[in-house]
């Protein structure tokens, strides 16, 4: 290829049931629809076991995706690691849970877990909770808190009370036992202290007045708090509850983290986790007056990013994502560009990277700063600047690959409106049909995909017979969350045009992205990565 090989991803952009349902479908799309009709055009699997996670039921989600398509392989990833380390007993043995163990005991300070309380398993799995929770009480541990942080965005919007039921059963069934076992804060995860790649670090600031310092509107339990915040602001959405503590009869919170005690942060997915275990780590630290830093002994389910080594201390080791598509091309000199918005300018780089945040050499990267109002008021995001900036980078002919992620179809399907969803996909589409004539101008290739499904199901549907699911008006429930829908795979290569998809080549999948572009920058791909998409007989 004389031009540059470029890879778009259009993340949270699936192929679905093409109905009322499906803003990508319902989306005017004339470049993409075009690409289908007239270019190599195959779906990639984008979800299960396609990108390590522990089955099928599970939906697709930008780490693993991404993870995949930079890596050329399928890793077991976050979820499946952890499932097996509690399985084996091998969490339960390792440094980080036996020195969290041993500090509360001999300080009396709780032991705090802190994350995301849903089964979404993009972040965390409410089952680890409970198996680190029960193994805390079986060793002694004789008083344990709980931060929630509220999901709605990984599981139905409004599923907040089967969570907290299922918890506060777990707790209670332990105080039998004498132990004191309690919520002390919790609030919305697109509220409080799960923000990424710095996009809002007051979010974070906010989270830690509650889980840190007890700051914040008390109410008697997490139950309470969800439902009289619910009533307050109807139409809210679990994600986006605002934070709270939890008091006790005297009107105090009952779980500050203090001197002594030990936090486990219980998410294994980073991008979400680095912020606020930046906060409990950094010596020093400017992004917020978080006051007296606590001196606690702090762990996270793992470890998050592999260049800075945090945290420090972890349940889990994480993946060894290795020999990287991007390390072999900037191994054999080749320049790379990755650009994308704040709120997914880490998934082209570091997730892409295999969880690394420092770039490699001849690698270029450009963030375009997110708008931080909320995507369904602005579903066109940084599409056409992030787009801006791309051509005009190809036109230096510095960059001989270059990956972008076009944020919209996802970000703008988490917030589960479907005309706002519809208006992120159209606008996508009409920066694909600003790059193609830049491509063909450059004679280089266009190979675009997406990470996993979003906006492709706005409506929530019934798991066996795939029927839209209605509310007692008969209104269709609105989805949040990723789908299991594969996702689409063009390439505009008009310089090339006997470059096919191979097809026999049956069930592919987000891991045979690498392997493709390093076929069309004319290199061989190491021998474990999974094969090129093309065919190599003309
Ligand atoms: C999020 O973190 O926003 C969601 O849990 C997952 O979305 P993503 O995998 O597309 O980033
Ligand atoms: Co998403």
């Amino acid at each position: 290829m004389k031009g540059p090989v470029v890879v778009a991803v259009m993340d949270g952009v699936g192929i679905g049931a093409r109905d009322d349902g499906d803003a990508v479908h319902l989306a005017r799309t004339p470049s993409l629809d075009w690409l289908i009709a007239e270019a190599p055009f195959r779906l990639l699997r984008a979800h299960g076991t396609a990108v390590g996670l522990p089955s099928d039921d599970d939906m697709g989600n930008s780490e693993v995706g991404h993870n995949a398509l930079g890596a050329g392989r399928v890793f077991d990833q976050g979820a499946k690691l952890v499932n097996a380390a509690i399985e084996s007993g091998k969490l339960f043995e390792g440094d980080a849970w036996r020195s969290a163990i041993a500090r509360v005991k001999q300080t009396g300070q709780p032991l705090h877990f802190l994350g995301l309380l849903s089964d979404g398993n993009v972040h965390s799995h409410i089952e680890h909770l409970f198996a680190l929770i029960r193994r805390a009480a079986q060793e002694g541990v004789q008083n344990v808190r709980v931060h929630a942080l509220l999901d709605g965005r990984d599981v139905p919007e409004t599923s907040a009370l089967t969570y907290v039921e299922m918890l506060e059963k777990v707790l209670a069934e332990i105080r039998t036992s004498g132990k004191d076992y309690r919520v002390a804060s919790g609030g919305g995860r697109m509220k409080v202290t799960m923000d990424r790649y710095e996009a809002d670090w007051p979010m974070v600031e906010r989270g830690w007045k509650h889980h840190v310092r007890g700051e914040g509107r008390g109410f008697r339990s997490l139950g309470d708090a969800v439902e009289t915040l619910r009533a307050e602001t109807p139409g809210v959405i679990d994600q986006n509850l605002p934070g709270f503590v939890i008091v006790g009869d005297d009107g105090e919170p009952v779980g500050r983290i203090e001197d002594g005690a030990a936090v486990i942060l219980f998410n294994f997915r980073g991008d979400r986790a680095v912020e606020i275990s930046r906060a409990f780590e950094e010596a020093t630290f400017t992004k917020f007056d978080r006051g007296a830093k606590p001196d606690v002994f702090f762990a996270g389910m793992m470890q998050y990013d592999g260049d800075l080594k945090l945290p420090a201390h972890f349940l889990v080791p994480p993946p060894e994502i290795e020999r990287t598509l991007s390390e072999h091309l900037a191994a054999n000199g080749v320049t790379q560009l990755a650009i994308s918005e704040t709120q997914k300018f880490g998934h082209v780089t570091y997730f892409w990277n295999g969880n690394r945040s420092e770039a490699l050499a001849g690698e270029t990267w450009i963030e375009v700063p997110s708008d931080t109002r909320p995507f369904e008021e602005r579903p066109w995001m940084k599409a056409a600047e992030i787009t801006d900036q791309l051509i005009d980078q190809l036109r230096t002919g510095k960059h001989r690959h270059a990956r972008l992620n076009w944020a919209n179809g996802d970000m703008v399907g988490h917030t589960g409106v479907r005309e706002p969803a519809i208006v992120a996909v159209e606008s996508v589409d009409l920066q694909i049909g600003r790059l193609l004539p830049v491509i063909k101008e450059l004679q280089g290739a266009l190979l675009i995909t997406a990470d996993h499904g979003n906006a492709d199901e706005m409506y929530e549907r019934d798991k066996k017979t795939g029927a839209i699911q209605r509310d007692e008006h008969g209104r269709p429930k609105a989805k949040t969350s990723h789908t299991l829908n594969p996702v689409p795979c063009c390439l505009y290569a008009p310089s090339a045009p006997e470059l096919r998809f191979d097809e026999t080549m049956k069930n592919a999948g987000l891991a045979n992205v690498a392997a493709t572009v390093l076929h069309l920058l004319g290199f061989a791909a190491p021998a474990d990565y999974l094969p090129s998409l093309l065919t190599t007989s003309e």
